[in-house]
């Protein structure tokens, strides 16, 4: 069974904590991160980043300092295995937004996550007709009347899935929006159908795909991980911070899947 880990950090004082510790990152992360015009979004980056170097500690020998990593085709960072042999297999995906940042990791199978912040979209209806599939944009327009809340989350639940599984593919904007689709099927937690268009061949297929939904203070979080033939996954969540107990839930997630409980990390020794 394909094992990911997702680490989560949230709220002011968890992002503040992480970002504090920024002397860890190497200096294209510093450089890219005094790119930032706005503080809310430079200190999101830092966490992330610093987020992602503890994570990966926790996994193999380098220390949070020491990780070296490249940029492929389309921009995905990678470890650099050649400055980190002792990485193995291990790969990963991040996202960051404001108040909310997290990684993924796993060992061998490409994988992809996404978080997005609750917000008004007026015009959710109008863009999954432009860019998702015809099954997508219905089932958004059903979820409420044009503009509501509940239309919004129906939205922002197959968007972030779409995203996730774009990044796990490393193809952003490059992967067609509506060669692939997300379908939601039953009360939470849903079950998530993917699907392919006809004439989109896409490897590894739709049946080796675990994904999962959670939802975080209003937040959505997104994981879309691939599995060997149609094996299964278990999740790890590990949310990071020992501010208020956020409400995480599970949304949705592939048949097949494991969600263990959550786990909530404050040691400062693990995490700084
Ligand atoms: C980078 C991208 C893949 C995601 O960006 P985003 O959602 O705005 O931002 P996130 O915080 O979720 O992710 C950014 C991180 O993804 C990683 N990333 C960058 N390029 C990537 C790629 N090609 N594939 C996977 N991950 C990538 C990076 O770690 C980046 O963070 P960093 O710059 O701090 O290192 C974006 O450029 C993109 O192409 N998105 C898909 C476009 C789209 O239409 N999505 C809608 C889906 S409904």
């Amino acid at each position: 069974m394909q094992s990911v880990t997702l680490h989560i950090a949230r709220g002011a004082p968890a992002l503040a904590q992480l970002a504090a510790a920024a002397a860890v990152l190497d200096a294209d992360e510093q450089a890219r991160a005094a790119r930032f015009r706005l503080d809310a979004d430079r200190e999101a980056y830092r966490a992330a980043h610093v987020l992602l170097r503890y994570a990966l500690s926790r996994e193999a020998a380098p220390a949070p300092g020491h990780w070296r990593f490249r940029r492929g085709a389309h921009g995905r960072p990678e470890i650099d295995t050649a400055a980190c042999p002792d990485a193995g297999a291990l790969r990963f995906n991040l996202s960051h937004t404001r108040g909310l940042v997290c990684c993924a990791l796993t060992r061998h199978q490409p994988l992809g996550v996404d978080a997005e912040c609750a917000r008004a979209l007026p015009d959710a209806q109008a863009i999954a007709e432009r860019f998702f599939t015809p099954d997508e944009a219905a089932a958004i327009a059903a979820a409420g009347p044009p503009g509501s809340d509940a239309q919004a989350l129906a939205f922002r639940s197959v968007w972030t899935l779409k995203e996730a599984y774009v990044k796990a593919h490393g193809l952003g904007l490059a992967m067609g929006l509506a060669s692939f689709g997300f379908r939601l099927v039953g009360a939470a937690p849903a079950r998530i159908r993917l699907r392919h268009a006809e004439a989109a061949q896409k490897d590894p297929p739709a049946a080796h795909w675990r994904c999962l939904l959670l939802h975080l203070d209003g937040r959505r979080c997104a994981l879309a991980a691939a599995v060997p033939a149609a094996g299964g996954a278990r999740f790890r969540v590990l949310l990071h911070g020992a501010d208020a107990e956020p409400e995480v839930g599970l949304a949705a997630c592939t048949p097949g899947t494991v969600l263990l409980p959550v786990e909530r990390v404050t040691d400062a020794a693990r995490i700084p």
